[in-house]
């Protein structure tokens, strides 16, 4: 079982911020998550919600800001005083921090809820341009996303994301067609899950921040945990003799 940090080291350090990068970046871990939205002036950032409220000092939108606007704002005084004058980042400078590592990159399109026209085509332009498509994984809720990233890069690792199972999910993978199947926890439990993986799919399970919740996924076969805390399941990995 590897281990993605989920929104970077999102435990320690404010969510999808460079610093989480950077912490998430020198850890034995298999990869990394993060999200991405479209900027009123169709800039690629990584930010989790739709809207700034939550993650910064401003209020509103992503997609009615541009870019500049976006970072007027300060991303890292809501986690801790630490961390202010953190700012949104867009999809290049995170990439960046992980090209030539070892870690896989998984992008998340958060087009479920307002339709980023074009996201997948331009976050495959910028894993192209800085030779990264070997190491990104394209996920999404929003399933036409996931098969217009086949479409468009076959090669490119895809996943499509789940909240809850859906029986044959096996047979619904092939058809979208995506190569990984990201579920939620308790759905990661279930009869179709557990077929899905003796059927060979390759499965993630977020977000997996117990490690009662860790020990129960341990020996179901499942590929990787997405989780905000690093450190204690690298620890939990060891002392359970798993190698990372
Ligand atoms: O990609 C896995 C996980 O991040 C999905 O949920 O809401 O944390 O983006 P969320
Ligand atoms: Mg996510």
């Amino acid at each position: 079982m590897k281990i993605y940090a989920h929104r970077g080291y999102s435990a320690k350090y404010p969510e999808n911020t460079l610093p989480a990068f950077e912490a998430a970046a020198n850890l034995p871990i298999e990869g990394v998550e993060f999200d991405v939205h479209l900027t009123k002036d169709q800039q690629v950032v990584v930010i989790h919600d739709e809207s700034i409220n939550r993650t910064s000092n401003g209020v509103g939108y992503v997609k009615d800001m541009t870019l500049q606007e976006l970072r007027e704002f300060d991303y890292g005084s809501w986690f801790s005083e630490e961390f202010v004058g953190a700012k949104i980042p867009t999809l290049e400078e995170v990439l960046s921090v992980f090209r030539g590592t070892n870690l896989r990159v998984n992008i998340e399109l958060k087009s479920d809820i307002f339709v980023y026209e074009g996201l997948e085509k331009l976050v495959l332009q910028k894993a192209a341009a800085l030779k990264m498509k070997d190491q990104v994984v394209i996920s999404s809720f929003d399933h036409e996303a996931v098969a217009r990233s086949a479409e468009l890069a076959p090669d490119v690792e895809n996943a499509a994301l789940f909240v809850n199972t859906i029986l044959d999910i096996a047979e619904y993978q092939e058809k979208l067609p995506a190569k990984a199947l990201h579920v939620s926890l308790p759905s990661a439990l279930r009869r179709p899950i557990r077929e899905a993986i003796e059927k060979g799919s390759v499965v993630r399970v977020w977000t997996v921040n117990k490690i009662e919740h860790a020990a129960l996924l341990l020996h179901t076969g499942i590929d990787a945990i997405f989780t905000d805390e690093l450190e204690m399941m690298l620890a939990f990995l060891k002392e359970n003799n798993v190698r990372v």
